[in-house]
Formats: C-alpha cells, sequence, structure tokens
C-alpha cells in the first residue's frame, strides 16, 4: 500500500493545469483555462481548468474534480494507478507500505492486466536484444528496415521466439496466473485447458495507452508466405479498447499539440519511420478504418488533421472513407499521397528524412479538392457520372459545421466542378434538410435528445445550490426545475457552499471580533440535523475538525470516494463564480468581493433560513397531529409546542427580513 505521506506528496505536488494540459489543449480564458472537453464529444470547448482551485469543471457533461480523479476517470485509473502515475509524473519516489499475500491477491484486476502487459513487453524486448535468436532474426530484422537503435528503444519494440510457449512458460513461472494471460490475448488455450503463445517468431510492436503503459500488442511475421497473416494483434480486453486507441498517440501527443496537426498514417511502420525523420506529430489507426472514438482523441489535441497514405488504389480509396466522420467532428482534413505504391516508411527509408519532410509540406491538399479532383478524373466526360461526382462532393461539404469554410469551398468547388455555386448551393440544403429531418426522428426515438443534455457554453451552468430568488439577485435565469432537489437541500448545500468558500474567511462580529465564519457557523448550526447525505457528510467533517480548531479545506473532498460528496464540493466551489464563461472577469470579481464583503449577513442569512424552514417543518407535523383528534394526542403540550416555536418563526422571519433589508 503506498504510505499516506506519498499520496500526500503527490497531491501537492501535482498542477492541474499540467495534469489536465498532458491530454487537454488548453487555452486562456478569463481566470481559467478552457479546452474541448476529454469526456464528452464537443466542438466548442466547455470545458473550464480554475489553476488556483486546482480543479477542473466541463460545463457541458458536468464532469469535474482534481487532478487525481481526471487522470482516474480519463484513464479509468484506480486510486492507486492515479497516485502512481501522478507520482511518475512528478519524479516522487513512492513509498509503500509492505502488502500482505492477501492484499496482493485483492489487487485489481485491471492492475493486474497492466502489469502483465508491462511485464510481456519487457519479455519481448529482452527477446530482441539478449537472445541470440532475438538478434538474429528480431533485431537485424529492424536495422534491415533502417529502424536506429533509440527508435527500436522508444517503440519498446521486441521479438516473440518461435516457439509454443516461451511466452506463457515464463509468465507462469513469474506467478502470473492463466486467466489473465488468457483476457488480455497473450496467450490461447487450447481444448484440453493447456495454453500457447499467440505471438510466436514475429517482431513486436507494443501499443501504449496515453499515458504510456502497454495494453496490447501487434506483432509482425517475418515470413513472405502469403498464407501466414501479415500482422498478429491482441484481441480486445479490459484495458485495450481498440476504438479508442490510436497507435503512437503517447509519443505524439505534445508535438500535436506544438505543431497543432496531427499526421494519420495506416501503419507500426509509418509512425515509427516517421518519428525516425523528426516527425513526431503522427498517429495510426493501424490498418482499421478510424472510429468516432479515435477522432475525438484526436480532436482534444488538434483541429488539423493531414491523412498520409499509400499512392495505390486502396490507398486513395481508404482516404476518401473515414473522412466524413473527420469533417462531421469540425476537423480540418488534408490528405497527402505518395508517388508510386509508396508508403510514408518505405519514402522516408528511400529518400530520408528532409526529402520525407519537403515533400510533406508540399503535397499537402485540402479534402474536398482533393476528393473532387479524384471522382473527377474517373468520370470520362461522362454527364451522369458528372452528376454523381457533384453529388457526392456537396454531400461532404454538408458535413462541415463551419459556415464560412462551407462557402468557400462551394466557391472553390464550383470553378473545379465547372458549374454554379448557386446550383451546388441547392443541393447543400436539399442534403442538410433531409439530414435534420433524419435526426429529429433520431432525437423523436430517444428520450432525452444529447443536444438538451449539453447547455452550449455559454449558458450558465447548473448551479443546483442557489434557489430560484437567489438566482434572481445575482442575474440568473430561474432554474430548470431540479427532479429531486428540494428546498431544503439547497439551504443545506448552500451552508456546506459558505464553509467550503469562506470557512477560514474572517467574520467580523460586533463584540466578538474576528472569528472565522466556520465555527460561528457551526456553533449557531449545532441543533440542525442534515438530511441532504452529501451535506451531512460534509458538515460532520468540519464538526469533526472544529474539535480541534481545524478548518477543513474544500480540496479535501475533491477526490473523496464518495462521488455525490466530491460532486458536492466541486460544485459549490466553481459555478457560477468562478468558472462559468459567461461570469467575465469583472463580473466575477464583483460578485466575489460583494459575497465576501458581506459575509456576515451570508452567514446568518443561511442559518436563520435553514432554521425557519426546519420550525415551519415542526409546525405543520404538530397541526397534523392535531386534526387527526386521536386519543393518545395530548392537546396542550403540542399547544404550548407550537405557540413557542411559531414564536421562534416570528423572530427569525423578523430578523431575516431586517438582514435582507440591510
Ligand atoms: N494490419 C493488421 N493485420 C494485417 C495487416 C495490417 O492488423 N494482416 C494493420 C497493422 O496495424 C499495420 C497496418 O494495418 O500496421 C497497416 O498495414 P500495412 O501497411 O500492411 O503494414 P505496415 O505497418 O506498413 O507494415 P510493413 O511496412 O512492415 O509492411
Ligand atoms: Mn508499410
Amino acid at each position: 500500500m503506498i504510505t499516506k505521506e506519498t499520496i500526500e506528496k503527490v497531491l501537492d505536488a501535482a498542477r492541474i493545469e499540467e495534469v489536465v494540459g498532458d491530454f487537454v489543449d488548453l487555452k486562456k480564458r478569463g481566470t481559467s483555462l478552457i479546452g474541448n472537453c476529454p469526456f464528452h464529444n464537443e466542438k466548442t470547448p466547455s470545458f473550464h481548468v480554475s489553476v488556483a482551485k486546482g480543479i477542473y469543471k466541463c460545463f457541458g457533461c458536468g464532469a469535474g474534480g482534481d487532478s487525481l480523479k481526471f487522470v482516474m476517470e480519463l484513464e479509468k485509473y484506480s486510486y492507486p494507478e492515479a497516485i502512481r502515475y501522478l507520482a511518475d509524473k512528478y519524479s516522487i519516489g513512492i513509498e509503500e507500505v509492505q502488502r500482505s499475500p492477501a492484499q496482493l491477491a485483492a489487487q485489481d484486476k485491471r492492475e493486474s492486466l497492466y502489469v502483465l502487459s508491462a511485464w510481456a513487453g519487457k519479455f519481448f524486448k529482452e527477446q530482441l536484444w539478449d537472445t541470440p535468436g532475438g538478434q538474429a532474426i528480431g533485431l537485424s530484422y529492424f536495422k534491415e528496415r533502417g529502424y536506429r537503435e533509440d527508435i527500436i528503444k522508444k517503440f519498446d519494440l521486441g521479438y516473440s521466439p518461435d516457439q509454443w510457449t516461451a511466452l506463457s512458460d515464463a509468465a507462469i513461472a513469474s506467478g502470473f496466473h492463466k486467466d489473465y494471460l488468457k483476457e488480455v490475448g497473450l496467450s490461447i488455450e487450447r481444448d484440453d485447458a493447456s495454453i500457447y503463445d499467440r505471438f510466436r517468431g514475429r517482431v513486436i510492436f507494443p501499443i501504449h495507452n496515453l499515458t504510456g503503459r502497454i495494453i496490447g500488442f501487434g506483432g509482425r511475421t517475418l515470413k513472405t508466405e502469403k498464407s501466414v497473416p501479415k500482422y498478429v494483434n491482441s484481441p480486445e480486453s479490459e484495458i485495450y479498447h481498440k476504438s479508442d486507441v490510436l497507435y503512437g498517440l503517447n509519443f505524439a501527443k505534445k508535438a500535436i499539440m506544438d505543431k497543432d496537426t496531427c499526421y494519420l498514417v495506416e501503419g507500426y511502420a509509418d509512425v515509427i519511420s516517421m518519428h525516425q525523420a523528426g516527425v513526431e506529430n503522427v498517429v495510426s489507426s493501424s490498418g482499421t478504418s478510424l472510429t468516432s472514438g479515435q477522432i475525438r482523441l484526436i480532436a482534444r489535441f488538434t483541429k488539423n488533421v493531414v491523412i498520409l497514405y499509400d499512392g495505390d488504389a486502396a490507398g486513395i480509396k481508404a482516404s476518401l472513407r473515414g473522412t466524413d466522420m473527420l469533417l462531421e467532428e469540425g476537423l480540418n482534413v488534408k490528405v497527402l499521397l505518395f508517388p508510386d505504391g509508396n508508403d510514408p516508411d518505405s519514402y522516408v527509408q528511400r529518400y530520408g528524412s528532409s526529402a520525407f519532410k519537403e515533400y510533406i509540406d508540399a503535397h499537402q491538399e485540402d479534402f474536398i479538392f482533393y476528393k473532387t479532383n479524384i471522382l473527377l478524373k474517373d468520370t470520362g466526360g461522362d454527364p451522369i457520372k458528372r452528376a454523381d461526382v457533384i453529388r457526392e462532393v456537396v454531400q461532404s461539404i454538408a458535413l462541415i459545421p463551419d459556415e464560412i469554410k462551407v462557402s468557400v469551398f462551394l466557391q472553390q468547388c464550383s470553378r473545379l466542378l465547372d458549374i454554379e455555386e448557386r446550383v451546388l448551393l441547392t443541393e447543400l440544403n436539399k442534403m442538410r434538410l433531409q439530414r435534420a429531418k433524419a435526426q429529429d426522428k433520431k432525437d423523436a426515438a430517444a428520450s432525452r435528445p444529447m443536444s438538451m443534455d449539453m447547455p452550449s457554453p455559454d449558458m450558465p451552468p447548473a448551479d443546483f445550490f442557489l434557489t430560484d430568488a437567489e438566482r434572481s439577485d445575482i442575474g440568473l435565469p430561474p432554474a430548470e426545475a431540479p427532479l429531486v432537489i428540494t428546498s431544503e437541500i439547497l439551504q443545506e448545500r448552500e451552508i456546506v457552499r459558505i464553509l467550503l468558500n469562506y470557512g477560514a474567511d474572517l467574520a467580523t462580529w460586533e463584540g466578538d471580533g474576528d472569528i472565522p465564519v466556520a465555527p460561528l457557523l457551526l456553533h449557531a448550526m449545532d441543533d440542525i440535523v442534515f438530511e441532504d447525505r452529501p451535506s451531512a457528510f460534509i458538515i460532520d467533517v468540519f464538526r469533526k475538525k472544529a474539535e480541534d480548531f481545524e478548518i477543513p479545506e474544500a480540496k479535501f473532498f475533491f477526490s473523496h470516494e464518495d462521488k455525490e460528496v466530491q460532486d458536492l464540493a466541486i460544485t459549490c466551489v466553481s459555478s457560477p463564480y468562478e468558472l462559468s464563461p459567461n461570469w467575465n472577469d469583472d463580473k466575477r470579481k464583483i460578485f466575489v468581493k460583494e459575497e465576501r464583503a458581506h459575509l456576515k449577513t451570508l452567514t446568518i442569512q443561511a442559518v436563520y433560513r435553514i432554521k425557519k424552514r426546519k420550525i415551519e417543518r415542526e409546525m405543520f407535523k404538530i397541526r397534523e397531529e392535531l386534526k387527526s383528534g386521536a386519543p393518545d394526542v395530548d392537546m396542550e403540550i403540542l399547544l404550548s409546542k407550537y405557540q413557542k416555536l411559531k414564536e421562534a418563526e416570528k423572530l427569525l422571519g423578523s430578523f431575516l427580513g431586517n438582514i435582507i433589508v440591510k
């Protein structure tokens, strides 16, 4: 187990902008950094990072948390995995408490699969570098292909010996469980329950996730027979979801952001050769057609994609396919073809790095024009075929969300196709109409259409802890009816919000001098039982800490294991005052200043409101009891109770009235 001290060190060192920045292209806006949310699909950024608070919050999908939660959610890490990742990022040594065998056994399955994959990666590497067979067959193969040693090492390339059970035996001997070997697909089970290696006599390309952990392998045969499949790949597993993985992205992400362009190639070999040539902003879809998950992955880092394909007929077709999805995501798509059946790998190896770079700089062509020209070539002047071309081209243009780009493309394609722009526009509008109709049908079929779930980033966030009156006070429209949130819950959450935001601030109390808000509030709330579960939890922590004169910080709750507690804490400190894009800097400053200047009012008001409410409820209960006329009801006692409550209510009411007027 990782020690508490290490965890604290890691959490202290983690800077939210750096942790998130490894995955999201962040730009400064106002007091926060913004970018496209990695947790949902979006074209305009609604993902905010507050450096000061150390948290992120997406106003589109509601995701939010601190550095730790970010990597846990994004990489699907467990708590210890996430700590390890951050420790590694900040070069913090991990101290561990010795684990018991029981703890070892309980270690979570995903982590075991990662550990096994890492182990296998090392096994293949050692085979490549340290065994006569690996050197003679695998290493010499890579070298013949022109790969430098540093590149072979960087990509963790390896070799699987041409034996049936070399890896399986070694893994079992190292204590790995057969089930896990099967799960990640390194071993395959026969009918008699014995296992054998999936990768035999192949050079190995490990596949890494975004954080650089090995999650699968591709193995290339060294044989030339057509009957042998060229590549054998790891199957899908709990840690390897092919549709969400791009080969090379972990090595490429920095360069993609720096260059604001991503080269998309077909194979492992292309990625590796391009790195060797010094072009590092490159990823591969590994021979399959692009998935929307992969496209979203790219879109997190850049909006500009250049597709590099072989110049053969299959390569050209491949470049036309899958591209519509890129356009739909609002990406700018260019295409680049290599001459004479070369692919990026063979071009680099044949002509060298600088010729390669010159070539790719000079031959990028916008996808729409490229498609138009390719299709036009095939028509041979046939008017019917030409009409098809026009339709196909307009279809692609119609997918582009940016109107300005659309009109530029229409203009230029009208020239290329030698047809009036007006005709193209009519065609385009027809298509859009059809698409809108189809979409309407889809939306109607789904119970809650996506578009309604995602408020535009310029809308205020759903700040569920404000009442409508409070919202109108600060100029927000009434909230949409929250489904299960009652006004009592809102009042409790308001207390929590004050504690989390201003708990340690000093409130000036006549006669008392300066006292922090937290003890004052807690003292005043002594008799209140909180009903909202996460609020009750947070209040409880505050109460316990108060015994030692401590005031917990909000961040204490940001990565709390209870998701509701976590969400409440994050929402309380983030919206709408800090992170909402709608709150420009000045407004925000004014609001925070105003709230800070009236801490006393804010506090008293919150306390009295909640008390008044509870009293009202008590009174209601008594009235019901009186009305019920049950024989065991002691009218006198009830009535006197009622009277006392009524007085208290009046008192509170006038108090509240005074404060609010003031
Ligand atoms: N691929 C695959 N299975 C195959 C063939 C190809 O999974 N039988 C995938 C691999 O990810 C490969 C990519 O498709 O990297 C592109 O195929 P190809 O261009 O044939 O492979 P290269 O990586 O270019 O390999 P090489 O240059 O060694 O032929
Ligand atoms: Mn190739």
